[in-house]
């Protein structure tokens, strides 16, 4: 009996993703925040789509793949533009690339945004293939829009852009550059793509695993962006699930590591230091991250307990929110921005489709029980 994808949390979990995802295959990042309402990101998208085709709505994630499919067919036309302008050496304003959130009909917003992301492409060719592995799924449909993709990313992954968490965008992020390679490092494995592409596309994923390594760390661990000091909570993606690091490596351990002293307290996780967004509160989707990153470097039982945290998060109407304020950074931030845009996104889709990711990692990966070693006997 799974013990963590069957609990009520990741029922409910599932239920209310599947529930509101739109007609046309978008997942709204938030159904009632009032910055987010109406709009489906790429890259939020892209880990819910991961999320439940873990938890096995593998038709949930296909329609989803559809609706990003459709977003970029049908700037097929602009794309080309963006990367015959960059391989002539006049790369377009960060107002020209793609954006990172669109309306569920795939048009783009009308309000200001901080649009410029790369983090998201990657994040959809990656969750894609890894649907496909998991369920067995034909991924020809979609070949098309990995292709404008993989092209996109090849021409643009050097540029600084937006990061996660919507800021510095004067800045190459580490976590967007983990993004970007695991993606295109799908695209590549997945046979998608003809000779010539697959080769520049390997191409890029070297040379950003090479830029990570001379500019990305320090100390031995992954850095918030090339040639900072810091860490960022988003780091831990780069780890599990997206792989770009191997957890049990040097660089892996170290990272978590510094996640856990840096940024964690109990089991949740901050963004960074110095966030004051509601007051720079404990992220829920982070602590699965996190949870996962840890499951992945061996270490099962923190990896529960950053479940528990995330899940203790919940409302009693089981919300998750995209962050609590049980430790904030900088608390008299907090009222500013409830002024601003209402109380925290309650619920954040991302944090349920976290949950249920880090869930179906564990119950895929059981603690021996004492039990069994005795029947078993010692691993051989
Ligand atoms: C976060 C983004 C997220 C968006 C929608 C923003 O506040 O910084 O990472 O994509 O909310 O959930």
């Amino acid at each position: 009996m799974p013990r963590y994808t069957a609990s009520p949390l990741a029922e409910h979990s599932l239920a209310l993703i599947t529930g509101l995802q739109t007609p046309e295959g978008a997942y709204p990042a938030s159904p009632s925040f009032s910055a987010y309402a109406g709009y489906c990101w790429f890259r939020d998208g892209a880990f819910i789509a991961d999320g439940v085709s873990a938890a096995g709505e593998a038709a949930s994630a296909e329609r989803f793949f559809d609706w990003c499919a459709g977003v970029l067919r049908a700037r097929a036309d602009h794309i080309r533009w963006i990367v015959a302008e960059t391989a002539a050496g006049r790369p377009p304003t960060g107002s020209r690339m793609l954006p990172a959130r669109f309306t569920f009909d795939g048009r783009d917003g009308t309000d200001e945004w901080w649009d410029f992301q790369l983090d998201g492409y990657g994040t959809w060719l990656w969750a894609l293939v890894e649907h496909g592995r998991r369920h067995g799924t034909d991924l020809s449909p979609w070949r098309d829009a990995v292709e404008l993709t993989v092209d996109y990313l090849v021409a643009s992954w050097q540029r600084p852009c937006y990061d996660w968490w919507e800021e510095h965008s004067e800045h190459v992020h580490v976590s967007t550059l983990a993004c970007v390679a695991a993606g295109l490092g799908a695209a590549a494995d997945a046979g998608l793509l003809d000779q010539a592409r697959e080769a520049d596309t390997r191409a890029a994923a070297d040379g950003i695993r090479s830029l990570v390594v001379a500019e990305g760390v320090q100390d031995g661990h992954l850095l918030k962006w090339l040639g900072s000091t810091a860490v960022d909570g988003s780091l831990a993606a780069a780890l599990a699930p997206l792989g770009f690091v191997e957890p049990g490596s040097g660089l892996g351990a170290a990272t978590i590591d510094l996640l856990e002293r840096h940024l964690t307290v109990d089991g949740g996780m901050h963004r960074y230091l110095g966030d004051t967004f509601f007051g720079g509160g404990q992220w829920p989707l982070l602590s699965c991250f996190l949870g996962l990153a840890q499951l992945a470097a061996g270490d099962r039982d923190r990896a529960a307990e950053l479940y528990e945290w995330a899940a203790s998060t919940a409302t009693a109407e089981l919300a998750l929110p995209e962050q609590v304020d049980r430790h904030l950074i900088a608390p008299r931030m907090k009222q500013e921005w409830v002024d601003r845009w209402g109380p925290v996104a309650t619920p954040l889709l991302w944090s349920h489709a976290m949950l249920l990711r880090l869930g179906a990692a564990l119950d895929a990966r059981p603690a021996l029980l004492v039990t069994e070693l005795v029947q078993e006997g010692p691993a051989r």
